[in-house]
């Protein structure tokens, strides 16, 4: 089965290595790993039309933005698999690439997919979008792994450079959101470099920001982190400038979702701040990405990237496993999912789910071409001519 793979990937549950996507035994249908059951529940979903495609990316049982592209991808396939005219081509790329409006990787996947297809005869059309899809999902596993042995390199000379009464101690990493695994197809963007680290016997510890609303951090890093055996710690979203004040954070590193050719990083709601507090105490600040995350068309993110506005409902209220009432935090695996709201009747919510941050801001990028500056320098540096 193309989801279970031979060699050992960070993607590992009992025992088995996943991918999040896979084409289904029946050679038409797609899976998933239904992420907004996790960590309680790790269940998977098939997905057999475009319509569910679409909705799966829209509630969040897929997400992340490289497997936001690849679930679009598969998206158009299933649309061409039952019709696989022009306005049904259309109409698929137009419902897929509304679901969610932020992360490019979406628009860049269908886009990809269509520039293949659009030249076919309808009949060759379906079994050509799902090679396409099928290309885009490995290269993107290729990439997420690269960026896992450049960041590796930065992470091994962090760590040397530190002061010799440090050296015994672990080397701290703050991330947000969650940019591993469950957000690509394997391995992960900011992630990576920390499993590439943790295998190469580097003394690590994750601090795990939370990330309200939806708590990917909580919930989809810590379940990795522990699923892989890194030693991490979950953190409210704002300890991270405490604990850079206190000297307790040797970088941080956050993926993204749109990348601008100057260098801008548009990720999930915090990361600015994170950026800010970073830049405060001298902490470096690294942004993990393929290049299916840069707008080669957008310059200043602050002005040109739409930013997803998600329910109020993320905010009012939060979703976790029943505790087991106690007090000692405890809960059993099998109690229910429950969400509860937090606050007044009525209080009105708003909840932007990205914010961007500016490349002054951000110490370098780590790619699947190498580290380069967050700049256009930088950027044209590693892909050429802009
Ligand atoms: O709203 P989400 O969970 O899709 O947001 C995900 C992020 O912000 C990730 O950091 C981003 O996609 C980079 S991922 C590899």
């Amino acid at each position: 089965m193309e989801h279970l793979q031979q060699r050992r990937t960070p993607m590992n549950i009992d025992g088995k290595a996943w991918r999040t996507i896979w084409l289904e035994q029946d050679g038409r249908s797609v899976g998933v790993i239904d992420q907004t059951q996790l960590p309680h529940r790790f269940t998977t979903c098939t997905l057999s039309s475009c319509e569910q495609a679409a909705e799966a990316i829209s509630t969040m049982v897929v997400r992340g933005a490289p497997l936001i592209g690849v679930t679009g991808a598969y998206g158009l396939m299933l649309a061409l698999q039952a019709d696989p005219g022009d306005a049904s081509l259309a109409a698929a790329f137009a419902q897929l690439n509304a679901t969610r409006p932020t992360a490019i990787n979406l628009r860049w996947a269908l886009e990809r997919v269509r520039a293949r297809v659009a030249p076919l005869p309808p009949e060759q059309r379906a079994q050509a979008a799902q090679d396409e899809a099928a290309v885009i999902a490995n290269e993107d596993v290729a990439m997420c792994e690269a960026i896992g042995d450049h960041g590796l390199g930065l992470f091994q000379q962090l760590a040397a450079a530190r002061p010799a009464e440090r050296q015994g101690q672990p080397f701290n990493v703050l991330t947000h959101c969650n940019a591993g695994w469950l957000a690509t197809v394997d391995w992960g963007t900011a992630l990576a470099p920390i499993y590439k680290a943790h295998r190469a016997g580097l003394n690590m510890h994750v601090w795990v920001d939370e990330t309200r609303p939806r708590n990917q951090g909580a919930s989809l890093t810590a379940f990795e982190l522990g699923r892989e055996g890194v030693p991490h710690t979950v953190i409210v979203d704002n300890a991270g400038g405490h604990l850079m004040q206190h000297g307790q954070v040797d970088a941080v590193i956050v993926g993204t979702d749109r990348t601008t050719s100057r260098g801008d990083v548009c990720n999930k709601i915090g990361t600015y701040l994170k950026a800010l507090a970073a830049h405060d105490n001298g902490v470096p600040f690294y942004v993990a990405l393929p290049a299916s995350t840069i707008d080669w068309t957008v310059a200043d993110g602050v002005a040109e990237i739409p930013i997803e506005a998600r329910s109020a409902a993320e905010v009012t209220h939060i979703q976790g496993r029943l505790s087991d009432g106690n007090g000692a935090g405890g809960s059993a695996p099998g109690a229910a999912i429950v969400s509860v709201q937090l606050t007044p009747d009525g209080s009105p919510g708003f909840n932007p789910a990205f914010d961007v941050t500016p490349a002054r801001l951000v110490t370098a990028l780590i790619t699947e071409r190498g580290v380069c500056a967050a700049s256009e320098a930088g950027l044209k540096g590693l892909y050429g001519t802009i």
